[in-house]
């Protein structure tokens, strides 16, 4: 046999023992059979790569190049699904979806899966092509991490081209496990699986037990006038198709055929469809992987047509959801933030909703990658939830901004000082110094609670001093000539006293505090104490140590890192920094702490059995957190048992927030946190 055939008779038999294996689950070759056939076509495929195929069995494994996602137009308009919360609703639509077809109908009935929505695009029958859905016009091109989930057929019998739309998704009982592969990084599967979707490395997506379940098939013309006869080709395509799917018709000529072709799903006459619905609303919980509702289809593909489409969703379908989300807004502007260190943070501007209480109408977007995750664009609906009660988080789209759809570009350079961003983890960072938003909010930190605590210079103020140029730098907050504001609208007598009063008694603050407000990168709260305890109690005794650039006098003290020492060696021989603190000496600050500093902490945390979950600002890494516990009689364990009295949660904290609520233990945030450590 010749190579190339070689080749293609191996490919073959590889993509059907994957289907055997990972499709019907029932497979007929040993592993190790699989593997030798497997290391043989890998082989062949070195030695000759001129035939190896893009949609060989061997791109499963992924690739650790860099993906990139470009955009791409979809040749189908993805379109979203209207929705109903009753049976009440449900049984009207019913009756409006006949009426207006003026012929009995049949419908499907099948589960909405809460994952992330995949187009695959077939070409002679091969994956040409798998994109998201985007704005529903422009999708990303996700292809070359679509091809690692062996669950895909890449090539298949058809020899047309077709496109097949379907849900990826991670089945709950995965997903603990592998989210602690990414740091535990999404709140939930669905979030995960979009996540994995974009992740830059298709080898990594390789290694994340994704699954896909196809709902819609769209052949060329004639081919079938029946959704289900559609979804019976999906499945003798070696698709994957769900079995827990509905058939209702009255006709029972297409009854018989269906069952013959589909034996595992269930249905019969019209009249059954809204108890069946009941029936499996109730079965929700017993599933391994999410579902947000059942999704309810005229079969006749005619009548599809013929009742049509608005911009958003087919006339033909509907999806009866489980509960109307306690808060569901729209999105009217993204704002990019600038923070004192430069990171730049998104954050949602939203239509006001009450949840939990209160009213959200901000929500962190995190970074461009939570943005691209959510595929969101200003004037999207969509669905917002109070992470931990506390923190605002927009969770998912749900109706694009039907007008506009898109997906919102991320800037390439900083908003306020224009200087090009530069991305390092998954942030963005403005590495311009004198950007003038990192100076203002420099100026905020400082003065903030936690460090000097001016409370009569807020936000507002101090954006009026610096905007005005009144005080542009930390020295110039205890340099300004403060009775000049009575020239000032809004600056009483009374008023002025009162900031004079309070920037001269911050001079009074302790050493920690002054080295924590000065918001160098790496020095939060606990770091600054502990630099304190561990001797470097003096301003002096810092820079000097800096000066000898010696990382291991730093990276010695217990939670620093190589990094924290590096950046403390960097902030400290910086002479600007240098300069700068030396004014404030000058100016009267502590710059060296009182014996009192280093005393030994009170065991405020005894008895008490935290676990922490998350990221943070101020404690990075964590360990730090777990730091602070101890040293006040604390103990840290790593997950949620009965034993759990406190929950300490960052940022995405994943399911131990859930748990450690039903275990009943005490929900503590970062701020909350800094406060109970204070
Ligand atoms: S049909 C025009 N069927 O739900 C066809 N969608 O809100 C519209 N989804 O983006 C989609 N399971 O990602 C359909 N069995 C199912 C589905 C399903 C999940 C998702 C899909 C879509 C979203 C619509």
């Amino acid at each position: 046999m010749d190579i190339k055939k070689k080749i293609a008779a191996l490919s073959q038999e590889l993509l059907h023992h994957q289907y055997l294996y990972y499709v019907k689950t029932v497979p007929e070759i040993s592993d190790r059979e699989y593997d030798r056939l497997f290391d043989e076509l890998l082989d062949l495929e070195k030695q000759y790569p001129q035939y190896a195929s893009e949609n060989s069995p061997t791109k499963r494994v992924g690739s650790d190049l860099d993906n990139t996602f470009p955009e791409k137009e979809h040749t189908i308009p993805v379109l979203s699904l209207d929705k109903e919360y009753s049976g009440e609703g449900l049984e009207k639509w019913l009756a409006k979806t006949i009426k207006n077809a003026q012929q009995d109908l049949s419908f499907v009935v099948e589960e909405k899966i809460d994952g992330a929505s995949i187009v695959l695009y077939y070409k002679k029958g091969r994956l040409d092509a798998a994109l998201t859905r985007g704005s529903g016009i422009v999708g990303n091109d996700v292809t070359e991490n679509i091809r690692t989930i062996k669950q895909i057929p890449l090539i298949t019998a058809a020899e047309t081209d077709f496109v097949v739309r379907g849900e990826i998704y991670i089945k709950k009982s995965d997903f603990e496990n592998y989210n602690r592969k990414f740091e535990n990084r999404y709140s939930n599967p669905r979030n995960l699986t979009a996540g994995s979707l974009r992740n830059i490395k298709s080898s990594t997506v390789a290694g994340v037990p994704l699954n896909i379940l196809v709902y819609e098939g769209y052949f060329p013309a004639g081919f079938s006038n029946h959704h289900i006869l559609i979804l019976a080709r999906l499945k003798e395509l070696n698709f994957r198709i769900n079995r827990r799917v509905g058939f209702f018709s009255d006709q029972k000529k297409i009854l018989a055929l269906t069952k013959e072709k589909l034996p595992e799903i269930t249905g019969g006459a019209v009249a059954g469809l809204t108890a069946y619905v009941k029936e499996r609303m109730k079965v929700r919980d017993e599933l391994d992987y999410e579902i947000d509702g059942l999704v309810i289809k005229v079969n006749e593909i005619d009548v599809r047509e013929s009742l049509g489409y608005t911009s958003h969703h087919p006339r033909w379908a509907t999806a009866f959801k489980f509960d109307a989300p306690t808060a569901q807004t729209s999105v009217l502007d993204i704002q990019i933030q600038v923070g004192r260190n430069g990171r730049v943070t998104p954050v949602a501007i939203l239509e006001p909703v009450k949840i939990a209480g209160s009213t959200v109408s901000r929500a962190t977007l995190h970074n461009q990658e939570y943005i691209e995750m959510l595929e969101l664009g200003i004037g999207d609906k969509v669905a917002i939830s109070k992470r931990g009660d506390v923190i605002p988080a927009v969770e998912k789209v749900i109706e694009k901004n039907c007008e506009n759809p898109t997906v919102f570009k991320f800037p390439g350079a900083c908003p306020f000082c224009e200087s090009a961003l530069v991305k390092d983890g998954a942030h963005h960072f403005c590495k311009n110094r004198d950007c003038p938003e990192k100076l203002e909010r420099a100026l905020a930190y400082f003065v903030g609670k936690d460090r000097m605590d001016i409370d009569t210079l807020g936000e507002k103020t101090i954006d009026f001093l610096y905007k005005k140029g009144f005080v542009t730098s930390i020295p110039g907050i205890y340099k300004f000539n403060y009775d000049l504001l009575l020239q000032e609208e809004g600056f009483k007598e009374k008023k002025v006293e009162n900031i004079k009063n309070s920037v001269e008694k911050s001079k009074s603050q302790p050493f920690s505090r002054v080295l924590t407000a000065l918001g160098f990168d790496g020095l939060g709260k606990a770091a600054a104490a502990d630099l304190i305890k561990n001797g470097f109690d003096s301003i002096d005794k810092i820079t000097a140590a800096a000066a000898r650039r010696n990382e291991e006098e730093f990276s010695g003290i217990e939670g620093f890192g190589e990094t924290t020492a590096l950046l403390i060696i960097e902030h400290f021989t910086d002479q600007r920094n240098l300069a700068s603190i030396e004014e404030l000496k000058q100016l009267g600050l502590n710059f060296a702490a009182e014996t009192g500093e280093k005393q030994e902490l009170p065991a405020v945390f005894a008895d008490q059995v935290w676990v922490i979950s998350g990221s943070f600002e101020n404690f990075n890494p964590r360990s730090q957190a777990a730091e602070e516990i101890e040293k006040r009689g604390g103990k840290v364990t790593a997950s949620v048992s009965s034993k759990t009295t406190h929950l300490l949660f960052g940022v995405s904290p994943g399911s131990k927030l859930e748990k450690a609520r039903k275990v009943g233990g005490a929900l503590i945030d970062e701020a909350k946190f800094l406060e109970l450590i204070d």
